[in-house]
């Protein structure tokens, strides 16, 4: 088993002095292109990644899931029925990393799902904050622990559908789909193209010679739940304004980028940076599958680029650091593409790098930001893993 399953196992064994009955891995992601627009139904290509939360897991006759944080030392015991009060036994208010436990036990009853008493172990090697997803792979982990232990079935799509619930109903961050899918659906050695809207996907082969590099800025920002939801929001009123003049669109992913430049005009200068954004995203994103099935790096590179001046300047959910991070990395040899992944305010950049230059990349990027902030970062090459799965 991996380092984190077995730590996990063996916390468990010390936690509730008996041996798991299984251990489940779920990953983190990184996205490729396609950033913010899940949430406009459009097209996203996210990988899973080899950083995951782990779970060790086994059955608890109590009605109530026994939960112990191993990263932070904590504790939490809910009942998984009655969890509208999203309190834990005792009455006291959940803490937020319990309510991602609590919020897919409470998704998943809200669907007919049975949802049995648990004891279980959480560790992760998903950086909190970072736009990798930690919270999804967490949500994703817990699924499909109760999914294991009631012994019913649900495909991944829809394990997937039940944590973006819980992630907005209970969680209240209003994310897309992507996190959650990008968790449940991963397979090793590729990307996944999602239709946001049909929630049909696409395996796509990473070329051969390609190293995906993850760069962490280490900067965290609080505010991203909350402005969030403000970008959520002003795309929605992107598309209600629209529609005086284009009637039958449901979503910015029904606007073409022509379309768009011709019946923006009303939108105020705010929103209409926003829609912008998104609507050239979701194009950016389709032409991009294109140059990655020809094997075209440069292109593709080129695409992340203007995603990232996109996300900065149209979008504005980036931060200095994560602009002196892509300005460093598209200097130097072997990158093709950088740019922010995930939501933005701070975490990590995405590089496509040549596969024998991405030694030198990670060194010489780490020493460039170091320099030029003062803040020491944490730069690896990741692999495209497999989605959720019980590994032991
Ligand atoms: C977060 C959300 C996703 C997606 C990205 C931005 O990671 O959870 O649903 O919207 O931001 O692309």
């Amino acid at each position: 088993m991996t380092d984190l399953g077995s730590i996990a196992t063996a916390a468990f064994q010390r936690a509730f002095e008996r041996d798991p009955e299984f251990v489940v891995r779920a990953p983190g992601r990184v996205n490729l292109l396609g950033e913010h627009v899940d949430y406009n139904e459009g097209f996203v290509l996210p990988i899973a990644i080899d950083r995951a939360a782990y779970l060790a897991v086994g059955a608890a006759d109590t009605g109530e899931a026994h939960i112990h944080a191993h990263d932070i030392q904590e504790d939490v015991v809910f009942r998984t029925s009655a969890l509208d009060i999203k309190a834990d036994v005792q009455g006291r208010s959940l803490k937020s990393w319990a309510r991602y436990a609590a919020g897919v036990a409470w998704s998943l009853s809200d669907s007919g799902l049975p949802v049995h008493g648990m004891r279980a172990v959480l560790t992760s090697d998903v950086p909190r904050g970072a736009g990798l997803s930690s919270s999804a792979a967490v949500e994703v982990a817990y699924a499909t622990a109760w999914r294991q232990l009631g012994g019913w079935s649900l495909p991944a799509m829809e394990i997937a559908r039940v944590c973006q619930r819980a992630e907005n109903q209970y969680v209240g961050v209003n994310s897309g789909i992507m996190d959650q899918f990008a968790s449940a659906c991963g397979r090793a050695g590729h990307a996944l193209l999602l239709d946001c809207r049909s929630l049909t996907w696409e395996e796509l082969p990473l070329p051969a010679g390609l190293a995906v590099v993850v760069a962490d800025t280490m900067v965290r920002r609080e505010l991203g739940g909350s402005e969030y939801n403000v970008r959520r929001a002003q795309c929605e009123e992107a598309v209600f304004s629209l529609r005086t003049t284009l009637p039958a669109i449901q979503s910015l992913r029904d606007v073409s980028v022509a379309e768009f430049n011709a019946h923006a005009g009303r939108l105020s200068d705010v929103v209409h940076k926003r829609a912008r954004h998104v609507v050239e995203e979701i194009d950016r994103t389709q032409r991009a599958v294109g140059l990655l099935r020809g094997g075209d790096a440069i292109g593709f590179g080129q695409l992340m680029n203007d995603c990232h001046t996109s996300l900065r300047d149209l979008y504005e959910v980036s931060c200095p650091e994560l602009d002196v991070m892509v300005a460093e990395a598209q200097t130097l040899p072997g990158c093709y593409g950088a740019r922010l992944t995930g939501a933005g305010f701070g975490g990590c950049t995405v590089n496509l790098v040549a596969g024998s230059q991405a030694e030198d990349f990670t060194r010489e990027l780490a020493a460039r930001y170091a320099k030029a902030t003062g803040k020491t970062p944490d730069i690896y090459v990741c692999q495209a893993s497999a989605g959720a799965a019980v590994i032991a």
